[in-house]
């Protein structure tokens, strides 16, 4: 490791120490639920429904890992179907001047597979239409529902890197279900994201028509989850380096 990265390291794990900066970036999270922050963003045209901070998370782990399939629960607009699948350009297109080769990118390997229970027509036709879309499929099911595993299954049986995000529905019992589906095709060494942990540690309030809230989210879920499941840790070091996060604990490393 060199020295810069040492510095880097000592600074993220110092972090949760700093209580003016833990404090400011927890008020910020609390205050900018309600108002629907995450929905003011778009990853090349298309609404994607994160904050900054875990996009760019998701880009170093995307390099890290260097995926050749991302399976995703949760598709909405496609803004994150459209950010990995131009994640995934670039790591071929970065292969491409590595090795020497042409690339069509209509014929590359890399793909995403997005699930949602609804998908709506302007919102498939917008993601038809993408430049990045011969890089997307989409099932369209709910993704506890065993037809819908069992075609993800057999979607991942010809990859090799798989990298899992989960972020459709967000009660206990339906993101346990999908990490009992899901997590288990994540290849070693690289991650299965699951996003709104941030549930557990915002008020009640902040949920009044939504099925979860504190008590019953997908942090809950993976606490739970990992009780049983000791081949997968929390990387601590993405929450305490991104402070501003909705995945507190839901960055799964397989090990
Ligand atoms: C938070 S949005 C996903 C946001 C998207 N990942 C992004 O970053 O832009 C949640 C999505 O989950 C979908 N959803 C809800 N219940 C589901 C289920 N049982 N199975 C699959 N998708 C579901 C909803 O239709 C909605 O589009």
């Amino acid at each position: 490791m060199n020295s810069f990265q040492k510095e880097v390291d000592e600074r993220i794990s110092a972090m949760p120490e700093n209580k003016e900066l833990t404090e400011t970036a927890d008020a910020f999270m609390r205050a900018s639920t309600m108002p629907k922050y995450s929905y003011n963003f778009a990853w090349q045209g298309r609404p994607i429904i994160q904050y900054p901070q875990d996009i760019v998370a998701m880009q170093e782990l995307i390099w890290e890992v260097k995926p050749d399939l991302i399976i995703e629960t949760g598709i909405a607009h496609g803004g994150s179907l459209v950010f990995n699948a131009s994640m995934l350009a670039m790591l071929d297109m970065c292969e491409a001047i590595e090795t020497g080769k042409t690339l069509d990118p209509k014929q590359s390997t890399r793909k995403v597979l997005g699930v949602d229970i609804d998908i709506r027509k302007h919102n498939r036709d917008a993601i038809e239409a993408h430049p990045m879309a011969s890089r997307i499929q989409m099932i369209q099911g709910s993704s506890t529902a065993p037809e819908v595993i069992d075609q993800v299954k057999e979607m991942a049986k010809g990859y090799k890197h798989i990298l899992v995000l989960l972020d459709s529905n967000h009660t206990h019992e339906h993101v346990l279900a999908e990490l009992e589906a899901y997590a288990p095709l994540t290849s070693k060494g690289s991650y299965c994201v699951t996003f709104d942990t941030i549930v557990e540690d915002l008020p009640a309030e902040m949920f009044p028509d939504r099925p979860w809230g504190p008590g019953d989210n997908p942090k809950t879920a993976v606490w739970e989850y990992l009780s049983n499941h000791p081949e997968f840790e929390i990387d601590k070091s993405i929450q305490h380096k991104l402070l501003i996060t909705v995945a507190p604990d839901g960055y799964l490393r397989r090990r």
